[in-house]
């Protein structure tokens, strides 16, 4: 971040990359801790590996002294330029140490060492992957360096009570002047960005865990004052994840404390850093009165992510940051498999497919596509994408679904033994997985190296005269930007046949003997594959992608009762709910136009009136079958991509599901659910409130006054925040007046709340049309906004921006130019926010010709300018394209 456009910027290649030229054995580190001024002495231990000079990273710090084998160097002995500090040594072992000065308070970037709160309150942390340590101190900061690290605090006991870093404890005291020391040695090498350090006032929670393998740890949980009893739910979430790696990987935590940090003042999700873990406060803190019950799952599941982190990222870690995903997506594949084992394994995958197609297929049907291992970058920090971490675990689970169970366990086994302590790339990755089976799985290599997402086409020919049913496979992978020509990938196709009556029928192939399972895997790892099946006496309904098998779009020209073949009959919550989808798909292009006319708006709005009144259909799957794709998702199927008329296509189609549905089964069912209200967190409530938010959602669309009414009524009563906050969103589409004294009476009831206000911001910049803007700049203007914090940024801009389709992509092009100015504003305190609020320009060039014009307009304007941080240029000159 923060060195400016006008210093060139240079692009990394994956093909350039070369092994380390010195290693670091150890790193001694001791910190004298200010919040304006903080003093960095490091002692490093280097061992030549390469007939080259010594070369440490190093950005925005001061140099106050260099000494090599303990004698001082003077300016000759050194150079220091662009970033990179540069010692030829004769020796090839020695002990380069540094007294380096960095600035904590004035880092507005959260990116190194950086205040979190206010001067006289908050609390000191640090921040370093993927480059944030050069920001501490001079050092290799690459991921294939691996150290162990000794690590000394120094601070005024009074104003940093608590001193934290990774590794086990190794000892406190006191210092003259009121200070204290606390020293840590972790006795795992590890790369530069997994180091973290603590210190402040923090309270904590604590739980004493014994290993399966027998080791005593100590958990702690730390916040500050004012939100330490939110975090219990968090605690449980840690330890049911350190159980689950256990049984299910056979791996056990391995220091003797495990810290985690929660802080208000945080880029992302979350960081892994060894043994001391940093939370956004957003996916640590909960309680039911200020936590939906969305924010309760993630918790949980980012909880979990980094938990796992400490075997897929730390004590297995990555070459270099092109392997990014070896990391982010294996580890996002453990953390779903471990909440659908907390939870429902369909939910879990209805709710991981749906994110893919909302955040993934955009970003790689748009100008910022990229593969999954990208072969070059100019900021690593923009590659922290759905791409990189969704797609990628899409693609560990084609791996995992490949080997079965207990081959996925093997390989992983190996893997993990294997590189145990190495930087390894996602070759090893695969060999690992493939030797433990026997089994040479380097084709699925190309699925990392290769962007766009593989259109699957199926075409059925039905001969009823041999009983044969044929399926023929295709591929199909758009070209993408710097990707023209596009290869065959290995595509698992799950599949079942159904016959009309919604019975699953054996499955015999051409040449096979007899009928085995109902279920089969076909994969197609050329351009077009054909499969025979014999024995089929009627023409079957093919249920293809079951699970979704594979991470494509898939084209199959199903008529609608088809599908409503599967909706209904499907045994999988998965694909009945895909059946749902794609039903809904066909019925949305009925609905297009003003008109609502059509065999699928009809086939749709049957079957699910149908469903909604079939008690055998449980209330969590009913509430994602009566969610039809959203309006980003529907952008694909609208050949004008007019947002406003994208969003009131899907109105009108809404509008005709309720009233199918009719009036008195909405008010019957949204009466049953209202009484079985409470703020209990287990499943079946969480589906009741789910469902009830749906059904309000629909009566609204039917019966206004009344479900005004009702909004009003569940605002007020509303036993926690999910219900509260439903209300209060369905209040303000219908009737944004009477929501005003209800968003008044939220300001004030979470006055004080950070996580709280931030729904309330995010809630009112998702209110769709024209009058968006407008709302946005006032709620700029509300004491409690500021662009310095990184989740109201989100819960402002990012929510209007990305999530409110047809208030951003105003016909004025006004959004546009707005959004321009405060990114300008943002990049200039925090980079890595600006560059993420900014990929919301990814799909101008999908816009109808209006508003494509204004939108290429502001975003050429923009990335002209020679003034912006690096990682907001980059993305404007890719989006720009
Ligand atoms: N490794 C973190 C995770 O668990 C994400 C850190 C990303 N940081 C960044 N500055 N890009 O996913
Ligand atoms: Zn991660």
């Amino acid at each position: 971040m923060s060195d400016r456009s006008d210093a060139p910027t240079s692009v990394i290649r994956l093909a350039d990359y070369r092994p380390p030229a010195w290693a670091v054995e150890d790193v001694v580190l001791e910190f004298d801790l200010g919040i304006d001024h903080t003093e960095v002495t490091s002692r490093l231990t280097l061992v030549r590996q390469a007939d080259e000079p010594i070369r440490l990273n190093g950005e925005g710090i001061e140099l106050l002294e260099l000494t090599l084998d303990g004698r001082p160097l003077g300016d000759g002995e050194y150079i220091l330029a662009n970033g990179v500090l540069e010692v030829a040594v004769d020796a090839d072992r020695c002990t380069l140490g540094a007294r380096v000065a960095v600035r904590p308070a004035e880092n507005t970037a959260f990116e190194g060492l950086y205040l979190s709160g206010s001067r006289d309150r908050g609390f000191l942390l640090t921040q370093c992957e993927a480059e944030g340590f050069r920001h501490i101190t001079y050092f290799p900061d690459r991921p294939d360096v691996l150290s162990k690290y000794t690590v000394t605090l120094r601070a005024d006991r009074q104003r940093f009570p608590v001193l934290l870093a990774g590794g086990n404890p190794d000892g406190t005291g006191d210092l003259a002047d009121g200070r204290h020391w606390a020293r840590f040695v972790d006795p795992h090498p590890k790369p530069s960005y997994l180091f973290a350090l603590v210190a402040g006032r923090l309270e904590r929670i604590s739980h004493d865990y014994t290993t399966a393998d027998g080791r005593a740890v100590a958990l702690h949980i730390w916040a500050e004052a004012d939100v330490i009893d939110r975090c219990d739910y968090a605690m449980d979430s840690l330890i049911r994840s350190m159980q689950w790696d256990e049984r299910t990987y056979g791996r056990n935590y391995d220091l003797d404390v495990f810290h985690v940090v929660a802080t208000h003042d945080f880029n992302m999700g979350a960081m892994e850093n060894k043994g001391l873990n940093i939370f956004n406060a957003k996916y640590l803190l909960a309680d039911p009165d200020s936590s939906t019950d969305d924010e309760y799952r993630h918790v949980e599941a980012v909880v979990a992510h980094e938990y796992f982190h400490n075997w897929s990222g730390n004590r297995v870690t990555c070459r270099d940051w092109f392997q990014l995903s070896l990391k982010e997506g294996l580890t996002v594949f453990r953390e779903q498999s471990f909440s659908a084992d907390m939870n429902s394994v369909s939910l879990k995958r209805i709710e991981d497919v749906a994110l893919l197609r909302r955040a993934q297929f955009p970003e790689d049907a748009g100008p910022l596509s990229h593969p999954v291992r990208p072969s070059q970058y100019s900021e690593i920090n923009n590659f922290y994408t759905a791409t990189v971490y969704e797609k990628g675990s899409e693609l560990v689970r084609m791996l995992a679904g490949h080997l079965g169970r207990d081959g996925f366990r093997k390989g992983m086994d190996l893997y993990f033994d294997r590189h145990d302590g190495d930087a390894a790339t996602i070759e090893d990755f695969l060999k690992s997985l493939g030797d433990a089976n026997g089994t040479d799985l380097s084709a699925y290599l190309a699925w990392y190296g290769q962007a766009g997402t593989p259109r699957l086409t199926a075409e059925a020919r039905y001969d009823a005269t041999q009983s044969r049913y044929r399926l023929t496979l295709r591929q199909r992978t758009p070209a993408s930007a710097g990707q023209t020509v596009k290869h065959a990938l290995p595509i698992p196709v799950r599949l079942s046949l159904f016959d009309a009556s919604g019975k699953a029928l054996p499955l015999r192939l051409e040449g096979e003997a007899t009928a085995g399972a109902t279920e089969r895997t076909i994969v197609l790892d050329g351009a077009e594959r054909s499969i025979v099946f014999e024995d089929i006496a009627s023409a079957p309904v093919p249920s293809l992608l079951r699970g979704f098998s594979a991470p494509v779009i898939l084209e199959f020209d199903y008529a609608p009762e088809e599908l409503g073949v599967l909706l209904r009959h499907d045994p999988d919550g998965f694909n009945r709910w895909e059946a749902g989808q794609q039903l809904a798909g066909l019925a949305y292009d009925d609905c297009r136009d003003g008109k609502v006319d059509g065999a699928a708006i009809g086939a749709w709005t049957r079957a699910l009136a149908q469903l909604f009144g079939d008690p055998s259909v449980e209330d969590a799957l009913l509430a994602e079958l009566l969610t039809p794709p959203g309006e980003i998702e529907l952008v694909e199927r609208q050949p004008e991509r007019d947002p406003d008329r994208i969003r009131a296509s899907r109105q009108a189609m809404l509008r005709a599901l309720a009233s199918r549905i009719g009036v008195p089964a909405l008010r019957a069912r949204y009466e049953a659910l209202r009484a079985a209200t409470s703020a209990a967190l287990d499943a079946t409530s969480q589906a009741q409130r789910q469902l009830k938010r749906r059904v309000l959602d629909l009566l609204s669309l039917v019966d206004e006054a009344h479900a005004r009414e009702l909004a009003r009524a569940q605002y007020d009563e509303a036993p926690g925040m999910t219900d509260r906050l439903a209300a209060l969103a369905t209040l303000a589409t219908v009737d944004p007046d009477a929501a005003t004294p209800a968003f008044a009476h939220f300001r004030h009831r979470y006055e004080g709340n950070a996580l709280a206000l931030d729904k309330w911001f995010a809630v009112q910049a998702q209110l769709p049309g024209e009058t968006a803007l407008g709302r946005i700049q006032s709620l700029e203007r509300d004491d409690a906004f500021t662009l310095k914090n990184p989740n109201r940024v989100q819960s402002l801009l990012g929510s209007f921006a990305r999530a409110n389709p047809s208030g951003f992509h105003r016909a004025d092009g006004a959004a546009y130019r707005w959004l321009a100015d405060r990114l300008v504003a943002i990049d200039a305190l925090n980079p890595q926010v600006a560059a993420r609020v900014a990929t919301a320009f990814n799909g101008w060039k999908r816009l109808e010709p209006v508003r494509r014009e204004s939108a290429h307009a502001v975003v050429a304007e923009l990335a002209s300018r020679k003034d912006l941080s690096r990682d907001l240029t980059d993305i404007l000159a890719r989006v720009a394209l």
